[in-house]
């Protein structure tokens, strides 16, 4: 998480008695703590009890959309191809999976009053399209294109976007937290100054005023592959203050400052964030490398330790062909993959890039659903030929 952050009203010291304006009654510390409580934490003051809860529904299996004996090769989906719609929950639609891994993608075409938490997971969305606010008990973080905001595993919020026109967004859950690479922090914590952004590109939550009103919420809890109703008594968004490291926070992948090299670097110069299981990666314009002879495209590459997933978000992506935005790129591990025919030529003397990508690289093989073979390009993995 990526530093110190408070809001609102709390006590001088933890753990000890803070009232409320009556004098009488206490507000409800919860400490919101990861590894055990030896990992990021947040102390969270609410009007209500946090636990308290008036029904809990039956459980639910997700639709997993498994691909039954999905052929080993190289994968290019149309995410914009048959999309079902549907509000910020039900919209989501899964493309890859292992273990610890789910990607997925959005079109969101309705509102909900229903707020979710992802119990298991937590969650790396990236805003393809649309503007609007993420609520939680933490405040609002506002979004629009390029977003990216992750939220801490166990965060009840919603998404409110603005109109239902063009929302889409991709969402990778994980069992892991979404961490800032250790090696862009200097003794104390702090980003260095040769890290790509700063701690003035993280955007944490802003202040909102506690919803105390009681009465019913539905709060939609997703465990591994299974969801449950439950309803609250009161809005979980009580909190009159809380500080500490872990909130959602968002940053805008046009606030990163790419890196580039005499040569070819390769794409851990692009990395944004790390979990346990995968790293993610911004891709934006900048000047190629500047050797005389360089070859701005990748060379031919075989990650025998990790799926390469790339979703393309604009501009001309130098090394693939037939590529545009929205498109979605698997090459799994264990078997090599690079530009197309035509492409390492056609990059020499070029002066720079206008692209923009994202890319995930899951160090497990990825499993692709049924959404995969349902908008995937039927002849790419022969379009090397
Ligand atoms: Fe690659």
């Amino acid at each position: 998480m990526p530093f110190y952050h408070k809001l609102g009203e709390l006590p001088r010291v933890k753990h000890t008695t803070f009232y409320k304006p009556d004098g009488k009654s206490l507000y409800r510390e919860e400490l919101v703590s990861s590894k055990g409580f030896s990992g990021a934490y947040s102390n969270v003051y609410h009007h209500y009890l946090p636990s308290a809860l008036k029904q809990v529904g039956v459980g639910q299996n997700l639709d997993d959309m498994t691909w039954e004996n999905a052929p080993f090769t190289y994968f290019h989906c149309d995410t914009d191809k048959q999309t079902s719609g549907g509000d910020f929950i039900s919209a989501r639609e899964p493309y890859l999976s292992n273990a610890t891994t789910l990607v997925s993608l959005a079109k969101v075409t309705e509102d909900t009053d229903t707020l979710y938490r992802n119990a298991s997971h937590a969650e790396f969305i990236f805003i393809h399209h649309g503007t609007g606010v993420l609520k939680s008990q933490y405040g609002l973080n506002p979004f629009g294109a390029g977003d990216q905001i992750v939220i801490p595993k166990g965060t009840i919020y919603e998404l409110k976007f603005k109109g239902f026109e063009n929302n889409k967004f991709l969402v990778i859950e994980s069992t892991t937290p979404f961490q800032i690479p250790g090696h862009f922090k200097n003794e104390q914590g702090q980003l260095t100054e040769h890290a790509p952004y700063s701690e003035r590109d993280i955007r944490p939550p802003e202040y909102c005023a506690p919803i105390t009103e009681s009465g019913n919420v539905h709060v939609l809890t997703k465990v591994q592959n299974r969801v449950f109703e439950q309803t609250m008594p009161h809005h979980p968004f009580d909190a009159v203050g809380w500080d500490g490291y872990l909130y959602p926070f968002t940053f805008n992948i046009k606030d990163y400052h790419p890196k580039v090299g005499r040569i070819h670097l390769p794409p851990p110069v692009h990395l944004l964030y790390t979990t346990t299981d995968l790293v993610i990666c911004n891709f934006v314009p900048r000047p190629f490398d500047f050797h005389e002879a360089a070859i701005p495209a990748p060379y031919y590459h075989n990650n025998i330790d990790s799926d390469e997933v790339l979703y393309y978000l604009d501009g001309d992506f130098m090394s693939r062909k037939g590529v545009k935005s929205g498109s979605l790129t698997l090459h799994p591990g264990g078997i090599p993959h690079g530009p197309h025919p035509g492409r390492t030529e056609a990059s020499v003397g070029q002066p720079r890039t206008e692209e923009y990508a994202l890319m995930i690289d899951t160090f497990h093989p990825l499993t692709p659903t049924t959404k995969v073979r349902d908008t995937s390009h039927e002849n790419y993995p022969q379009s090397w030929i």
